[in-house]
């Protein structure tokens, strides 16, 4: 921690320590199989925009993914929110294809003619640079493209998803050039570390049009890379951002859109733990597993920052 500390990216310990806490203190709850079922099965809500969508495709996504209900129940909302928005959908790091599957199958639901561009080395991680990255290692989560494309093709997406294999050293550049520096409505960031983020990031951030949605899976997993990254980025930018803290690791922001009055200042950023405090099924959910009042310390949190 001190390391970003010292770096200026973050200054308030209390507000991070607590957006991080559920996925230090749940990181195994929230992978396990048993544990995901049971989300599924208990009947919690996942999106508020179309209840019911994650668990009626979940049979079809949980085998490729690593992402759980409550982070893809965000997903969709935000696909949903920004359906009107210009642009098409990017994602970096789609290992097995849940995330992207997933949202092809609502692209479709919603008659969208939006498309979906998946990127991934398909090899696992690169080389986590060690004094900005913690808990990743090098080859971690590979996957496999043609497998990939075979799943695209079974759920008839093809005409909406399309993988560009490679590191997105090589691959994001000559995507936006091939495409004519095309609109984005979403920017899905799902690739762990600090290089990778700063490998699509800088690059892309600029296509995304006004109002379109960031998805950060992994700003708050407690590593700090991504978030070092994004901050990093934005403020090179001269940009600021409200983060919206959602389920487990998974954060949002809004391009280009102001803070409300419940946000907490952290230097030039922007946190809202507001949408968290009234997510009542994860409240609920993290509660049986932490054993402890969640909304409690975000509460504890809102008052010291007021
Ligand atoms: C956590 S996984 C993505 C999870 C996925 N969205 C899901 O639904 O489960 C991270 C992925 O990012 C990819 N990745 C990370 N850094 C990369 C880079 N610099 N270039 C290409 N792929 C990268 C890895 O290969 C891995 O598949």
């Amino acid at each position: 921690m001190t390391d970003i500390v010292s770096d200026n990216t973050i200054a308030n310990e209390m507000l991070h320590e607590t957006i991080e806490y559920p996925w230090k203190r749940c990181f195994v709850a929230f992978l396990r199989k048993s544990a995901l079922t049971e989300m599924v099965e208990a009947n919690y809500q996942f999106s508020t925009e179309l209840p019911g969508f994650v668990r009626k495709h979940w049979d079809k996504v949980k085998k490729l993914t690593l992402v759980d209900p409550f982070r893809m129940g965000k997903i969709v909302d935000l696909v949903i929110r920004t359906k009107d928005i210009p642009g098409d959908i990017l994602e970096f790091g789609s290992y097995k294809g849940g995330t992207g599957i997933l949202m092809g199958l609502l692209l479709k639901e919603l008659g969208s003619d939006k498309k979906i561009h998946l990127f991934d080395s398909f090899e696992g991680l690169p080389d986590p640079d060690t004094t900005k990255d913690k808990g990743y290692r090098k080859g971690q989560f590979r996957s496999n493209y043609d497998k990939l494309q075979a799943e695209v093709e079974q759920y008839g997406l093809t005409d909406i998803i399309t993988l560009h294999r490679g590191w997105f050293s090589d691959t994001v550049e000559p995507f936006i050039a091939a495409n004519n520096s095309p609109k984005v409505s979403i920017l899905h960031l799902d690739c762990d570390l600090y290089t990778s983020t700063m490998d699509c990031f800088p690059q892309t951030y600029p296509l995304i049009s006004e109002g379109g949605a960031i998805i950060l899976d992994d700003f708050n997993d407690g590593g700090r890379g991504e978030k070092r990254a994004v901050i990093e980025c934005l403020r090179a930018l001269e940009s600021t951002a409200c983060f919206v803290a959602c389920p487990g690791s998974q954060s949002y922001f809004i391009k280009n859109q102001a803070p409300d009055e419940f946000a907490i200042q952290d230097l030039d950023m922007y946190y809202d733990v507001v949408e968290l405090a009234s997510n009542e099924p994860f409240l609920t959910w993290i509660e049986k597993d932490i054993e402890e009042d969640y909304l409690v310390k975000l509460e504890a949190l809102l008052a010291a920052n007021k």
